[in-house]
């Protein structure tokens, strides 16, 4: 039918070539090189925060943020049920106690309302995750920890490029952690970054992630380090394709554009909303299809057409080890059974999207 669809392969070229062959040949491929502060700096102002500490993920930058919070045994954390399991994985290495709460049926986000409920005089901290990268209500997450003192670290993993009131994600809390994976807008191979405005503490998780080495007396720490640095020849790749980030943007919005307006019409098709001034990034364009259609039938359909889709995370709370954390999510329930993540790689073109969305539609009886 039409070139090879792809999920959300990342788009490697020239730049990328450019810039690895540079570290390369500067001999710096390792965790210090001049691409890694750079790519730090062009962040840091993109997304308007004081500084950023890149990473090798973003789960670690999740953890080095409640690190260095100091969360730790007899601390809550109130995360959203429906996310990646490495939104609340961290909260456990630090030690602290998830709180699982349910998300809200339209936007499929951590519901303001429940994170209120779940306050209690141990919680530390609200970790919201910008699901598939539509932002989530940060006027009223801000307010519920201004009011109980609460830290607030944005899993911003998936949402690069989204914005609320014209502020990016990631920008809100007292931290915000990007991921960098093969997956994401922009990719390293695998790499994070943790980023904020309180400069001495993002300087102090870049330290602390090097192995607190100090730099007055080689060969000794001060503090117990982690080796969580990302590597110069990773910065390089992520330069190379921060350089893009407009296009890829633009991309995925024409994407999801193609997605409403072929899609749009079908009464058996919604898509993840939005919440009012807020702008998703686009990264992966969500569907939630009515109740009588089997999800991995459609799936198993798509793929034989050529059209690779992927089923939404599966709710946190039913993973066994988080059981425990959860009461009841009836929403990220209700939304797992009945979404789809479309197509959104950057390497499909525009035309063959058309014909993926045309696709889609006539297997939906369209
Ligand atoms: C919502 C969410 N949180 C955390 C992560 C962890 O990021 P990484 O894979 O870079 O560790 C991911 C990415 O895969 C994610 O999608």
């Amino acid at each position: 039918m039409f070139k090879e669809i792809q999920l959300d392969a990342p788009s490697l070229g020239e730049i990328e070539k450019k810039y690895l062959c540079q570290a390369i040949d500067s001999g710096f491929i390792s965790s210090v090189g001049p691409f890694i502060p750079e790519f730090e700096r062009k962040m840091a102002d993109y997304l308007g925060v004081k500084g950023a500490a890149a990473l090798q993920s973003g789960t670690a930058a999740i953890y080095m943020a409640l690190y260095e919070l100091g969360l730790g045994p007899g601390d809550e954390v109130i995360v959203p049920a429906l996310t990646f399991a490495a939104t609340v994985n961290p909260v456990l290495y630090a030690g602290a106690t998830p709180v699982i709460v349910d998300v809200d049926i339209k936007t499929w986000n951590i519901d303001p309302a429940r994170v209120k409920e779940a306050v209690t005089g141990r919680t530390k901290a609200i970790v919201p995750a910008h699901l598939y990268g539509n932002p989530c209500h940060m006027g009223e997450i801000m307010d519920i920890a201004r009011e109980h003192g609460l830290h607030v670290i944005e899993d911003a993993t998936e949402s690069l490029g989204a914005t609320v009131d014209g502020k990016h994600t990631g920008s809100f809390g007292n931290f915000g952690c990007f991921s960098f994976n093969g997956n994401k807008l922009i990719t390293t191979g695998g790499g994070g970054m943790v980023v904020g405005n309180d400069i001495e503490r993002i300087e102090h998780i870049r330290y602390l992630a090097n192995q607190s080495k100090d730099k007055d007396r080689p060969g000794f720490h001060s503090e117990m380090g982690f080796n969580f640095r990302m590597t110069n020849i990773e910065a390089a790749l992520g330069l190379a394709q921060f350089e893009q980030i407009d296009m890829f943007l633009d991309k995925k919005k024409r994407f999801k554009g193609i997605y409403q307006e072929k899609l749009g019409g079908l009464s058996c098709v919604s898509f993840q909303g939005q919440y009012d001034n807020a702008v998703e990034s686009g990264w992966l364009t969500c569907i939630e299809i009515e109740k009588n259609i089997d999800i991995p039938d459609l799936m198993h359909t798509l793929k034989n057409k050529g059209v690779p889709t992927r089923r939404i995370f599966v709710p946190v709370n039913e993973m066994p080890y988080l059981k425990k954390y959860a009461g009841h999510c009836v929403h990220a329930a209700e939304i797992y059974g009945r979404g789809l993540c479309l197509p959104g790689s950057v390497l499909n073109e525009v035309k063959d999207m058309e014909e993926t969305a045309l696709m889609i539609r006539k297997v939906l009886g369209g």
